[in-house]
């Protein structure tokens, strides 16, 4: 078993290197601000204010949320459905980041991802990974780029995705969200002490992926 933690904020190609990974050394990739996307798409839908923590409290008795693994892809389902693309909007990013400031929601979803990583071999992509949810983790990265450089990859993304959006505008959020999650006071984005801090501005994703390879295989030999 091997388990991988790799932190940091938006678009700092976290979850594209990490399923990359993943794939090349045949374990499973887990995406946690996917269950925090959920959650903020059932809050969302249930017409509650993402920053009214009472409230958001209030709706977690009735959220049932569970990760299943189709065909190697990871799917997150609510009360039984998978809301898709749905969790991806720039204003999902916005719900996902107000709710998870809140420790009932991170309570809430602590045993799901710990569960994963009990039963698994893992790479898992977050923002707490390496210092709460897997302390023990056997490689810890914190993998970041400049501001820039990171909105410039999330505005491919979404205009990927056939979504009209502002350069600027991707900017001006993504800023927001990593200052809301970064200065939270519950397990903000950070780097764990024993973690390797990889910027990869202007590397492409391959440079990327095996930029992480080597790194693991230096700490664990595999
Ligand atoms: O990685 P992402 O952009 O899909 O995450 C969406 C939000 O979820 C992010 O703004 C903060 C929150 N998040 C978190 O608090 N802890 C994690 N381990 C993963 C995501």
């Amino acid at each position: 078993m091997i388990r991988i933690a790799i932190d940091g904020p938006g678009g700092a190609g976290k979850s594209s290197v990490a399923k990359a990974v993943a794939a090349r050394l045949g374990i499973v990739y887990v995406d946690t601000g996917a269950l925090y996307r959920t959650i903020g798409y059932y809050v969302k839908e249930a017409g509650v204010d993402p920053h009214d923590a009472e409230a958001v409290s209030a709706c977690l008795p009735d959220i049932n949320i569970e990760v299943r693994y189709e065909n190697g892809v990871q799917s997150v389902y609510l009360n039984g459905k998978n809301p898709g693309e749905a969790i991806r909007t720039p204003e999902m990013s916005m719900y996902a980041s107000a709710v998870s400031a809140i420790g009932s929601v991170r309570a809430f979803l602590l045993e799901t991802q710990k569960d994963i990583a009990r039963k698994n071999s893992v790479i898992m992509d977050g923002r707490d990974i390496g210092t709460v949810i897997l302390p023990d983790a056997d490689v810890k990265i914190f993998m970041t780029a400049s501001p820039e450089c990171r909105a410039q990859r999330r505005y491919d993304e979404l205009s990927a995705k056939g979504m009209t959006v502002k350069y600027e505008d991707v900017l001006a959020e993504m800023n927001e969200r990593d200052k809301n999650d970064s200065t939270r006071d519950i397990a903000p984005t950070a780097a764990a002490e024993d973690a390797v801090v990889f910027d990869n501005s202007g590397m492409t994703l391959e440079e990327s992926v095996d930029a992480v390879v080597e790194l693991i295989n230096k700490k664990v030999g595999c």
